[in-house]
């Protein structure tokens, strides 16, 4: 078997998005003669609130040996208070299987109306690597005298040497891979924050001028603060080829993509093992969208969009181009890429993209 695919279909409107990625996997694996196998999981909301279970460490490690990638749906549940599941699946998910980089690239497709005005396909088009198991995320922290007037609470922000470089040899890699493929001036900028968090921020950019300097020198280096790069996602988005980002940041900053890009609609991501045997895990970047379940109104190109960056990423790059460029000729067809204003319902788009597959 070619390809072992977990498909995690979660929350909300998750499974309805995924049944149109595994339509276009099903017609896309009959053109590019892929064999592949899906196996459904019901980690979730609803699961937890019959049986009290989220995942279990043998479902971690079934993940892990039996199959070669994940495909996600949504998470988050109306009914769970919120965190439960956010940190009980997906961030266990993310953090056992080591999936240390969040590949979320920022790409203006055709058709597509941009809140920047003037802003075309060309212009919006560069990749956002966020590490993906440091920083706030790790959960260090605790409180001191709770619930008193005296309350403390610290959270704290993890950076290690270990994790910072082999995020920034990613990015570094990344970006010369698209320059030595025509697709970016070879650019990487790091965003941080080195005028205030004198420690962690300070790690980062030593180990980003060290680790260029010394393997990457044709790549251009570039640094932006945190507040600024906000400012110039929106004023300057042509200006950006590679950005690498600690989580926190990186985790706002890509919803800042995001819509500049036409929003949670189209935007896509993949939570990446780069390491042999690695697992990964594809999912479009947007939440369960509660207030749209179950009518099948909600958009699926993200989730599309995460099968093509799996296939990309799984030795199936022709398939996973074809099916991007499938997306591209749906985008303009579509009247917006928001919930209930597409002018297609939810399967009918996901019609559209095999009808432009052939
Ligand atoms: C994301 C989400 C998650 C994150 C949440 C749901 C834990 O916002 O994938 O960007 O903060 O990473
Ligand atoms: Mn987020």
């Amino acid at each position: 078997m070619d390809l072992r695919i977990a498909v995690l279909p979660g929350d909300g409107t998750g499974p309805e998005v995924v049944r149109e990625a595994l339509k276009v996997l099903a017609a896309i694996a009959k053109l590019e003669h892929i064999e592949y196998s899906t196996c459904q999981f019901d980690f979730g909301g609803d699961r937890y609130l019959t049986t009290g279970r989220i995942i279990d460490d043998d479902d971690i490690a079934k993940l892990r040996t039996d199959f070669d990638v994940i495909l996600l749906g949504a998470v988050g549940h109306p009914d769970v208070a919120p965190g439960v599941l956010e940190k009980g699946l997906l961030l266990r998910l993310r953090f056992a299987l080591d999936q240390y980089i969040n590949l979320r690239p920022v790409k203006l497709y055709p058709g597509v109306e941009c809140p920047l005005k003037d802003k075309r396909p060309n212009d919006v088009n560069f990749d956002v690597i966020r590490e993906n198991t440091e920083d706030l995320y790790c959960g260090a922290g605790g409180f001191l005298r709770k619930n008193t007037a005296q309350e403390v609470a610290t959270q704290e922000m993890i950076t290690t040497r270990f994790g910072v470089e082999r995020c920034l040899r990613y990015a570094f890699e990344f970006c010369r891979r698209k320059k030595h493929s025509g697709q970016g001036k070879g650019q990487l900028t790091l965003v941080h924050k080195t005028n205030v968090l004198t420690f962690g921020a300070d790690l980062w950019f030593r180990a980003f001028n060290e680790i260029g300097e010394a393997d990457f020198p044709d790549i251009q280096r570039d640094y932006n603060h945190i507040d600024a790069a906000c400012m110039w996602f929106v004023k300057n988005p042509e200006f950006y080829d590679t950005v690498v980002v600690p989580n926190m940041f990186g985790d706002i900053i890509t919803d800042l993509g995001a819509i500049i890009q036409g929003g949670m609609g189209i935007a896509a991501g993949g939570n990446i093992n780069p390491d042999k045997g690695g697992t990964s895990m594809f999912e479009p970047i947007g939440g369960s969208a509660p207030k749209y379940t179950g009518q099948n109104i909600i958009n699926p190109l993200a989730c599309i969009g995460a099968l093509a960056m799996l296939l990309q990423t799984t030795g199936h790059k022709a398939a996973g181009d074809r099916v991007e460029h499938a997306i591209i000729r749906t985008t303009p067809k579509l009247k917006s890429l928001s919930a209930g204003q597409m002018g297609y319902n939810t399967n009918a788009v996901g019609d559209l993209v095999v009808k432009s597959l052939a």
